[in-house]
């Protein structure tokens, strides 16, 4: 028997990511992003959908780049942390080490194995959330989690997800 569902209708699971982004001053922050989907393959685009009042939002409308930095299952605690506390209030990454985009001008979070360099190439708010559509201009991957063609072997990653 099929009964309707009134609350929570989202495709499940959601990835949880860590999308990091630098002001114009040099300024890092990260927030972690639940609301992302691939949405083309040719080019690589990328959307992740945030809220008009985070610090993220602010600086990625202004700079047009972020960085896409995947965790692994066993990493909630980076979800937690940048998905718990504002950049206005904080300097999330002080305490991470990061190395710098070699394309995006924003910071690579050394604790996450895959990141993803993203150019945004379009924007539009949808209900509550603006979408940010970044091109992939550079990704990378800990060596670890290659396989023998040099592909991403996501069953090494497990990326972090939903329950
Ligand atoms: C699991 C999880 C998923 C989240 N997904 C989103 C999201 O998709 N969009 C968004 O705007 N905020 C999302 N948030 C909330 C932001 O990560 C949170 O408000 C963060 O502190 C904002 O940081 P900022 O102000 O430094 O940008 C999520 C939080 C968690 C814990």
């Amino acid at each position: 028997m099929k009964c309707e569902v009134k609350n929570n209708r989202f495709i499940h699971p959601e990835p949880w990511l860590i999308v990091s982004s630098r002001d114009k001053s040099g300024r890092d922050n990260a927030l972690t992003i639940g609301l992302a989907a691939n949405v083309s393959l040719e080019p690589e685009i990328i959307m992740i959908a945030i809220k008009k009042e985070r610090f993220s939002h602010q600086i990625i409308e202004q700079q047009k780049e972020f960085i896409v930095n995947i965790a692994q299952n066993d990493q909630k605690e980076l979800i937690d942390y940048f998905g718990t506390y504002s950049g206005r209030v904080i300097e999330k990454l002080s305490c991470y080490n990061t190395i710098d985009g070699d394309i995006v001008n924003a910071p690579i979070i050394l604790d996450c194995p895959v990141n993803y360099e993203c150019k945004v190439v379009k924007t539009m708010t949808m209900g509550s959330h603006d979408l940010f559509f970044g091109e992939v201009v550079k990704a990378h991957c800990n060596s670890e989690y290659l396989n023998e063609e040099g592909n991403i072997d996501w069953k090494k990653v497990s990326p972090i997800h939903s329950q």
